[in-house]
């Protein structure tokens, strides 16, 4: 067979494996039996490892612990289990903690205490005990769904099956980490790549008694649903925890102040080496439960809490190349071309270099000897290149003054918020004009949180754009799939499940259709408040007409570059035209004002001038959950004007006219059956 034949012989059973795994893991109908299964498992990395030039990101060398081996069920959390934010620099933590102190309205000498936790690189896992019996045990899955690997959680010595406690809560979730200690990893080392993948591994065996015979461990760090729980901190929890039984990281501790959480961080870094299990930062949770519960969400990540993440390995490797990317919004990403190498367990070939500012401030060429860093799941960095090292007639890197896409001219902005000129230099062109900036809008719109195409990845935005398949989000609705069939790779089977993936995603929430349409400035947090204000799609795509631009300002959390973004998007025609379009093949669901029986139902208010000890989000949040809403004048419809310190006279005077109930904050919390 000559390399083409092979590609295509491996093409063809990567296809196969990939049916087969979607009928036995999505549909719950195996095609094959066990056996051919792995046969073809077997004959695929027979190939990977005869032709080094193979790979797909579908081939069970990349699925080895992570794909679960068997159809587990499927349950989901009755809370959610969140994600964590990130933290590198002391400058992170000040500004963690000032916005808590922010959203608080805490007064400035007041200390907040964290519970610090080493950051275990595991597998997070929900415990369900039900009067203090181990019912159910779930992995993270997408964070609302896990899956029910309660046999395989039972093996683990370190997960008590009964707990006779007196004040172990009637029900109660108990989280925490599944994982392998390193001392115990070296005899595992020839099957998986890392401790990590170990333990996922292992942790969905389809025969619990193999799960049982790699030694994994569990250690606990929160809850979810709880009946019965009687602390009030999380200090107090972990310390609850292990007299329960449950194992606790011994390095947790109780801080405040920024500069000791720092202390701590590089006191717990210099034992890093020294310890039998990875750990890859600190988690600081604010200790006190009633702050958390006030402090709430943002997106899926807690407010309260940060990780904390220890900076990465590092290695030495030469530039090769400074290419240009061009992302969604325009922005010139420069990317180092390095010799590949390994760091920490990974192959790095790329490195960015962030943007132009940086290049010169670093002074980086193409032929320097640099160091990378490559630091948790983030993109690996330049972090300097060696002068003593660099070749004879090297030149300094000329960022391109025009795109390198589409041609035109690239610029750096003005910020008006920082009134700074921007680092970053983008192409001048509006969305849709440079081919480069359309595909990376395209991957943005079939992205997971965007629509969610199941299957249609970054590879196959690129594709289908090559062939004209694709050049607007629409054209996706509309593909011609007797054309797609005849490409390579493709077969029957493979357009069919495109098919059924796209016509599912056909209809979408307005939340989720705000945020795919890539608007600079407008993330998902964005997307969502846009969408409760405009309830409809044709209210959304109205304000072109309405020019209600003003009116968004009262949406807390957009402010005027996020305005000015979208007026920017609504001024191209074009944008205008594919909303049309899409339009025409997609239903977007109405906002649906879940109006339950609150305290506050059929109340509105607004708030003028500083409150104290809690802040205008708070009181947003407050109201909002208690069925209540906000509105941002004083018109007839408003219920209460909310004063506080210095309000504005207009505000009061307009609604003494139209006799609007006038509150204060005391009276206003009293309403709630709160105390000031
Ligand atoms: S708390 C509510 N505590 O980190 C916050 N998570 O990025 C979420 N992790 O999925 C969980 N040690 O796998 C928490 N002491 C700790 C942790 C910890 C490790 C992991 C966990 C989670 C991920 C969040």
């Amino acid at each position: 067979m000559n390399k083409k034949e092979i590609h295509s012989d491996y093409k063809k059973k990567i296809d196969k494996f990939k049916e087969y795994n979607k009928a036995y893991f999505e549909d719950s109908n195996p095609k094959v039996s066990d056996k051919n299964y792995d046969d073809l498992k077997k004959k695929i990395l027979e190939l990977e490892k005869n032709y080094k030039f193979l790979e797909s990101k579908d081939s069970p060398s990349n699925v080895i612990g992570h794909k679960p081996s068997k159809n587990f069920s499927k349950s989901l959390h009755k809370v959610p289990m969140l994600s964590l934010g990130n933290a590198f620099s002391k400058e992170d933590l000040v500004n963690f903690e000032k916005k808590i102190s922010n959203f608080l309205s805490l007064r400035k000498n007041v200390e907040i205490y964290y519970s610090t936790e080493p950051k275990i690189d595991g597998i997070s896992a929900s415990l369900t005990y039900k009067k203090g019996k181990f019912y159910k045990g779930l992995s993270r899955g997408d964070g609302k769904e896990g899956e029910d690997i309660t046999e395989n959680l039972a093996t683990i010595n370190d997960i008590p099956k009964i707990i006779l406690s007196n004040d172990f809560p009637n029900e109660i979730d108990i989280r925490g980490e599944v994982f392998i200690q390193n001392s115990d990893f070296t005899n595992l080392r020839e099957k998986f790549a890392n401790p990590r993948n170990a333990a996922s591994g292992s942790l969905r065996q389809k025969d619990p008694k193999d799960t049982k015979k790699i030694p994994l461990k569990f250690i606990a760090y929160t809850f979810g649903y709880e009946k019965g729980l009687l602390v009030n901190n999380q200090f107090e929890y972990l310390k609850k925890l292990s007299e329960w039984g449950f194992k606790t990281n011994p390095l947790n501790k109780l801080i405040s102040g920024v500069s000791n959480l720092i202390k701590n961080y590089n006191e717990v870094e210099k034992k890093r080496s020294n310890l039998d299990f990875d750990i890859d930062g600190i988690v600081y949770k604010v200790n006190d439960f009633s702050m958390q519960k006030r402090l709430g969400n943002v997106a899926n990540a807690p407010r309260w809490a940060i990780a904390h993440k220890f900076s990465s390995n590092k290695a030495i490797s030469k530039i090769l190349d400074i290419e240009i990317q061009i992302g969604r919004t325009g922005a010139l990403t420069p990317v180092a071309k390095i010799k590949p190498i390994n760091i920490g367990g990974v192959i790095v070939s790329n490195a960015t270099l962030h943007n132009e500012d940086e290049i010169n401030r670093k002074d980086i060429r193409v032929g320097d000897t640099a160091v990378i860093e490559r630091a948790g799941d983030v993109i690996p960095h330049i972090l300097s290149v060696d002068i003593k090292k660099r070749i004879k007639n090297s030149s300094r890197f000329i960022f391109p003054k025009n795109c390198p896409s589409c041609g035109s001219k690239t610029i750096k902005e003005f910020n008006k918020v920082t009134k700074k000129i921007d680092a970053v230099r983008r192409c001048s062109s509006k969305d849709y004009y440079c081919d480069k900036i359309s595909i990376e809008k395209l991957k943005h719109f079939v992205s997971k949180e965007a629509f969610n195409i199941d299957g249609f990845g970054k590879k196959i935005v690129e594709g289908f754009w090559k062939k004209k398949l694709i050049k607007f989000p629409h054209d996706i609705f509309k593909l011609e799939y007797n054309k797609i069939e005849k490409l390579e790779g493709w077969g029957k089977l493979s357009v069919e499940n495109l098919k059924y993936s796209i016509n599912q995603k056909k209809q979408i929430s307005l939340e989720r259709f705000i945020y795919s349409l890539g608007i600079r400035h407008i993330g998902l947090e964005n997307a969502k408040l846009l969408s409760k204000h405009f309830i409809s799609f044709s209210n959304f795509k109205n304000l072109s007409q309405s020019n209600k631009y003003d009116d968004l300002i009262n949406l807390d959390g957009i402010g005027e570059t996020q305005i000015n973004s979208i007026k920017i998007f609504f001024s191209n025609y074009l944008n205008i035209k594919i909303l049309d379009e899409l339009e025409k093949v997609l239903t977007v669901n109405n906002v649906t004002v879940t109006k339950s029986n609150g305290i506050l139902k059929n109340k509105s208010f607004l708030v003028t001038g500083k409150l104290n000890g809690i802040s205008r989000a708070e009181v947003k949040s407050l109201i909002e959950e208690n069925s209540g809403t906000t509105v941002s004048s004083v018109t007839n419809k408003l219920n209460y004007l909310i004063i506080g310190d210095k309000p504005t006279k207009r505000k009061v005077e307009s609604a003494k006219q139209l006799k609007i109930k006038i509150i204060d904050q005391a009276e206003f919390l009293k309403m709630l059956n709160k105390t000031s």
